[in-house]
């Protein structure tokens, strides 16, 4: 009996770990002309001389780690062909640049203590091991060590020395802008790489490509590739995203026994990927961000709206109870924008009448769901304080947004 169930498994996947990010394809369809430029600037480093700084920007999914990550590769292969050592490290910015930095050395196989050491030691030990070396070095999501200022002694160690080509990757165009520091502005000086969107045409031959490797054949007809390409594309054009559908689609399919993935898989696939996606990125927010968002919610869940200083007043209500502290309207207004960057929230303002001015007022944006948001949240907040504590503590934010909306008169 049993043998007969196996010999009707349905076969949706020929191999799935062709729709994760952990594989480097072979090919990257699209991306031929920016993997060119960068391979010819690190190819510089073969005959000795440091190649240019990079930042490589473009929005999420649009293939700026792995085309990277590719071309790295290369350049090793070709050095180990050439008998020429070079050292290459790349990293995904942490949260410090004490961790970012220990991460680097970890890629060159440099063994460093997680804790312990001394930035300045760390340092030490990292240009110890270059001892003088041609280096390039990679920064993924670079933009964690700027939009902060937390990254500025970082950078400028290392893009002070000679030997060490710095390349940042981010999805934040206007990155450079925020860079502040002039001595790490004159001494980085980066030449722009940008990656655009693909578009639907590209997109689906992007899909077309790693699907044929993924599925079985028959499995996933264009149709649905078609489908999956213009979700994809209306979401900014990340590959990640429609690569996720695919894979929860295929699955959806074998768990309900079909031989082929069709649309109705996938529209299921963006359903539950939306919540997935939206509890995983809330809960991985700051605390001083959790606390804000859940104010701002929870004004839209009442069908109001707050101003910004009303928002952070309550913020500070929440942030005192998971946290112990409180922020300045000022440091709140730095939280605000990185939720906005986020995509959590929008200011928008009214009018007070002719020549009177401005309200604003800070929402949350129609895409986030409110329900599911204010869920994770609770969830989260009660892991720090009691059941009690917590509904003490919602009493008094809902009591000041009720207060607050009286106030400014806000149609409801
Ligand atoms: N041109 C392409 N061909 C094949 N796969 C791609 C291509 N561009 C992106 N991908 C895949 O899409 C996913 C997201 O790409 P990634 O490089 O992580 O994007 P980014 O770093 O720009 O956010 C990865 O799984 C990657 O392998
Ligand atoms: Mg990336």
């Amino acid at each position: 009996m049993s043998g007969q169930k196996t010999s009707r498994r349905v076969r949706i996947f020929k191999n799935r770990d062709y729709l994760s990010s952990k594989i480097i394809p072979e090919e990257l369809p699209h991306r031929e002309k920016e993997f060119n430029q960068i391979w010819e600037n690190f190819e510089y480093i073969l005959e000795g001389s440091t190649p240019s700084n990079l930042i490589i920007f473009g929005p999420t999914g649009s293939g700026k780690t792995v085309t990277v990550k590719k071309v790295l590769e290369s350049i090793k292969r070709e050095a180990e062909a050439e008998g020429i050592d070079v050292p290459i490290g790349y990293a995904v910015a942490e949260r410090t640049e004490m961790m970012t930095l220990v991460s680097i050395c970890e890629d060159l196989g440099i063994g460093v203590p997680k804790t312990g050491l001394s930035f300045y030691e760390v340092k030490k030990r990292l240009l110890e091991h270059l001892s003088g070396r041609k280096a390039i070095i990679v920064v993924d999501e670079v933009d964690k060590l700027i939009l902060q200022n937390k990254g500025i002694d970082l950078l400028y160690f290392l893009t002070r020395d000679p030997n060490i080509c710095v390349v940042g990757i981010s999805n934040v165009v206007t990155l450079l802008d925020n860079l502040i520091d002039k001595r790490v502005k004159s001494s980085w000086n980066p030449r722009k790489i940008v990656f655009d969107p693909y578009n639907a045409d590209q997109m689906f031959d992007i899909l077309k490509y790693r699907a044929n490797k993924a599925f079985y054949e028959g499995v996933v007809g264009d149709e649905v590739l078609r489908y999956v390409s213009a979700i994809a594309v209306q979401r900014g054009g990340d590959t990640r995203y429609a690569l996720d559908l695919l894979m929860m689609a295929g699955d959806l399919a074998k768990r309900s026994g079909e031989e082929r993935v069709n649309i109705n898989h996938v529209k299921k696939a963006i359903d539950e990927l939306e919540v997935g996606f939206l509890v995983k990125t809330v809960k991985s927010l700051s605390n001083p961000e959790k606390a804000l968002l859940f104010v701002i919610t929870e004004a839209k869940r009442n069908g109001k709206y707050l101003s910004p200083e009303v928002a952070y007043t309550l913020a500070n209500v929440v942030l005192s109870n998971i946290s112990n502290q409180t922020l300045s309207h000022r440091r709140w207004s730095d939280y605000r924008g990185s939720l906005e960057l986020l995509g959590y929230i929008g200011l928008f303002r009214e009018g007070l009448g002719r020549g009177k001015g401005w309200h604003h007022y800070i929402k949350l944006n129609d895409t986030i769901d409110a329900y599911v948001v204010y869920k994770t949240l609770e969830e989260d907040f009660m892991s720090y304080m009691g059941t009690e504590e917590y509904h003490v503590m919602l009493r008094n934010v809902l009591n000041g947004i009720a207060r607050s909306a009286r106030k400014w008169q806000l149609k409801l």
